[in-house]
């Protein structure tokens, strides 16, 4: 899968790109990408790639022609690529829309915006906008590698070789179990017993009550309809919580 950045700087999307799992998968050539800079299709002397806004207000536009210039250019080489500007309000990403990405194939190009945003005529060569979040950043940039690196993450090969994106968190549908590593005992906090007995029925059946309880304690609108045994789980969990909610004040 191809990705192609349109951004003012190229410098910020290299170095988020550049450690770990992503540079490991695009040296591996799992993924590739690429940036396109709006500015070198300016034609003034200052390379203006900005202006004040009609109708007044505070902050700077992106002027349509360079940005639309880069959109072209990168159209030139992925033809069938998606274009997806990153905007507050554009449609929310999530793990599911990753996920369409990833299983869809398209190539993406990813248009990152700055100061206050672009001139809205751009949105007639994008297909789709994205928010990562009820939240405003100064630019695009971090958005369009959040977004990267979730799609990545689904592309065989991308992550490790027993693990899936499928099975993690959201994915699923719950927040992630806690998990623990050695040693045994750390500062007086133990690794609960059933994680160190080996038995694999046990374990997988307290993972996944404690995904109910961390879903139901943190985000109770995902628990939607649940199978019987999860039912039954999360009354457990319930009624412990209720138990422990009864327990006198330790002094
Ligand atoms: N640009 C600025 N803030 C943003 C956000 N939350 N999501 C996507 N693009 C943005």
């Amino acid at each position: 899968m191809k990705f192609i950045f349109i951004t003012l700087f190229p410098e910020q999307i290299a170095q988020g790109a550049g450690h770990s799992i992503i540079k490991r998968a695009l040296d591996a050539g799992l993924l590739s990408m690429s940036c396109i800079n709006p500015r070198d299709f300016t034609t003034d002397k200052h390379r203006t790639v900005d202006d004040t806004p009609f109708g007044g207000g505070a902050g700077m536009v992106l002027k349509p022609a360079p940005m639309v210039a880069a959109i072209r250019k990168a159209k030139e080489q992925l033809p069938d690529a998606l274009v997806v500007a990153m905007s507050p309000g554009g449609k929310t990403f999530s793990q599911q829309l990753a996920e369409d990405f990833a299983v869809g194939g398209r190539d993406l190009i990813l248009v990152c915006g700055h100061y206050e945003g672009f001139d809205a005529r751009i949105f007639h060569w994008v297909d789709l906008k994205v928010s990562i979040g009820d939240y405003v950043l100064t630019g695009g940039e971090l958005p369009a590698l959040v977004i990267m690196d979730a799609v990545a993450r689904f592309i065989p090969g991308v992550l490790g070789k027993f693990a899936s994106a499928v099975e993690d968190s959201f994915s699923t549908g719950l927040l992630e179990y806690p998990q623990y590593t050695r040693p045994d005992v750390f500062e007086g906090l133990a690794v609960p017993e059933v994680l160190r007995n080996g038995n694999h029925a046990l374990i997988n059946r307290w993972r996944r009550k404690e995904a109910l309880k961390a879903t139901w304690l943190h985000r109770p609108e995902l628990l939607g309809q649940l199978t019987k045994t999860d039912a039954k789980l999360l009354a457990e969990v319930q009624a412990e919580a209720a138990a422990e909610a009864d327990k006198p004040e330790e002094k």
